[in-house]
This record gives C-alpha cells, structure tokens and sequence, in this order.
C-alpha cells in the first residue's frame, strides 16, 4: 500500500520564465490528491539547510504569469558533495519527504539522481530551462519564451543595423548548446547562425560574409551561441575586426534578459501539463524520471538518460538557414 504524503518540490540552477507556473501546478494537483507540500527556497541550499515553507492551492495565486521563481534558485557545490546530499536526505525524513520534485535543467537532475541512489528518495525532475537541451522532452520551461525575447531583441537590432548598413554579430545564450541560436536565427532572418553542435571555421565564415556583403546588402546579422567555438561574439569579432574595417562591426550581447520577463502561453502551458504530470508520475510510483513533452504527449524518461547524452539539434534547419540567407 502507497502511504505517501508529503511532496517536496525546489527549483534549481539557472531560473527559467514558467518556473512558477509549474511550481503552481505541482501544488494545486497534489492537494486535489490529497498529499502536502513543503517547497524548499534557494535550491538544494534551502533542502539541505532545512529552509522551507509548506504551500497550499492559495499561496501559489497570480504566480502563472511571473518570470523568475518565487522558491528563488541557486547552484549548490555543497549539493555535489555526498556529505551534502546526507544533510539534504536529512532533512527531506525528518519532515516525512519520501518525494522530491525537481524544477531544473541537467545540473540539477545529475544532484537528484545522486541523492535518490544514495538515500532511496523518490525524485522526479521537471524540465526547466531556457536553454532546451535535455533529452526526453521536446521543449524545456522557458525556452519559448526566451526565443521570443531573443527574435524581439534581433528585430530592434536589424531596425538600427539597416539604418547604418552595420554588420552585427548577436550574442544568444547557451553555454553547450545551440537551440536558442538556431532557432532566432532563422526567426530573424540572420544570415549567419554559428553553434556549437556545428564546428565553425573562421575563414568560412569570413568567405561567407564577404559574398553576402557584395551582393551589397545593407545590413547583415550574424547570430552566435554563446557555447560556439569561437568563443562568442566578441571574440569573433576580434578575429573578424581586419577584414570588415570598411564596414561598421558591432557587437550586442543579449545576456541574462532572455531569461527574463512574463512566460510565454506556450511555456504557461507546457509548465501547468508538466507539473501536474510530476505528480501523477509519483502516484503511479514512478521514482528517477523526468516528465517530458514528446510530440505533444507526456513522457516519462529515466532521469540519467536526460542529461547522459547530449540532445541533438535539427541540421535540417541550418540548412534551411542557409538556403534562406
Ligand atoms: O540557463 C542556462 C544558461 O542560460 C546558459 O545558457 C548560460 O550559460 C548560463 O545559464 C548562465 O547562467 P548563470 O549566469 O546563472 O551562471
């Protein structure tokens, strides 16, 4: 017989627009099943000093449509540590926790799993990062939005680029991964997109500018993952500088605002399915997975699969990039 009560829920490692939409949907469908929540501030930090608070349906109104997390986040070195992940086990029997829901990216299922094998607690993990490369769901929380806060900053930037026929090399996130370039890259009509799924050969791309250059465009835009191996866009474009001096090279790097701001529909959406489908993972008695989105469908993914290998980016869409440019 499942005796389960209490679930415990955190986010964890970088924030993501919808965090809290999905915070909201873990506790509304938990209380309609009748178990309790104690949600943990800051991340692993608060699990293994013990700082939380117990919610119910009424303290996660008019949270849906915030950005950020009202848990607030954190990355925890502590957590990385076996005598971390005790404390943490510690705290999560002593308040009769025998479920942890994680809201996060791969860093913070890598810190779960661990503390699952060590200490035989279930642990669920909910996809959330603007970053979208965890293998098991289609999209991660807040990467819709982020893309559009991205396309909106390369649309303004195009406006001034044109105006002063400017070559432009924008900065997108992604430490390892290249789905918010690609992705805004085609979305704001770039005519170079730059990943690190891609290797990029310096003297391709000045070849490639140059002939889009002389078919005398008036303004060019060159998206770059900030994880490309060329070190981002400043550094390209010191490696650039020479060839381009007649023209006008700037460099904008968009940063911590895509990761910002009101989420999306579709990632309020996403975040309500996933976070109630985190509680139904622990009902039916799954432990060590994730719940995804798979062709619009939910899919439970073993938790070390997620982060194991790496997620692959459509080469179809870069080249259909470049057919476009
Ligand atoms: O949220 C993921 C991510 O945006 C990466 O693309 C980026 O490198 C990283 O977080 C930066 O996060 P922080 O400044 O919090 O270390």
């Amino acid at each position: 017989m499942f005796t389960l009560k209490t679930i415990g829920v955190l986010t964890s490692g970088g924030d993501s627009p919808g965090m809290n939409a999905a915070l909201r949907a873990v506790v509304r469908t938990a209380s309609s099943e009748n178990y309790e929540v104690i949600a943990f501030r800051h991340g692993f930090k608060g699990l293994i000093s013990g700082d939380f608070k117990r919610l119910g349906p009424t303290d996660v109104s008019n949270i849906i449509q915030r950005g950020g997390t009202m848990l607030k986040s954190a990355r925890c070195e502590e957590f990385r540590t076996e005598e971390g992940r005790a404390k943490a086990a510690d705290v999560l029997k002593k308040e009769g926790i025998e479920a942890l829901v994680i809201i996060g990216g791969d860093g913070s299922f890598q810190g779960g799993t661990l503390l699952a094998r060590e200490h035989n607690i279930i642990v669920i993990g909910i996809p959330a990062t603007i970053d979208n490369d965890l293998v098991g769901s289609d999209e991660t929380i807040g990467y819709d939005t982020a893309l559009n806060t991205a396309m909106d900053a390369i649309d303004k930037i195009r406006d001034t680029a044109d105006a002063h026929d400017r070559l432009f090399l924008v900065e997108v996130m992604g430490r390892d991964a290249g789905f918010i370039a690609l992705d805004t890259g085609i979305a704001g009509g770039a005519e170079l997109i730059l990943l690190p799924e891609s290797l990029t050969d310096v003297n391709e791309v000045r070849t490639n500018l140059n002939g889009i250059l002389h078919e005398q465009r008036r303004s060019s835009l060159v998206v770059v993952a900030e994880g490309d191996e060329t070190g981002g866009a400043l550094k390209l474009s010191e490696k650039l500088r020479d060839d381009f001096s007649k023209y006008e090279m700037r460099v904008c790097i968009l940063g911590h605002v895509q990761r910002g701001g009101a989420p999306t529909a579709r990632d309020r959406v996403l975040a309500s399915r996933l976070g109630s489908a985190a509680v139904k993972a622990i009902s039916e008695g799954h432990t060590q997975v994730m719940v995804g989105i798979v062709n619009n469908a939910i899919k439970i993914t073993p938790l070390k699969m997620t982060f194991g290998k790496k997620k692959e980016i459509n080469f179809e869409l870069l080249d259909l990039a470049k057919k476009l440019r």
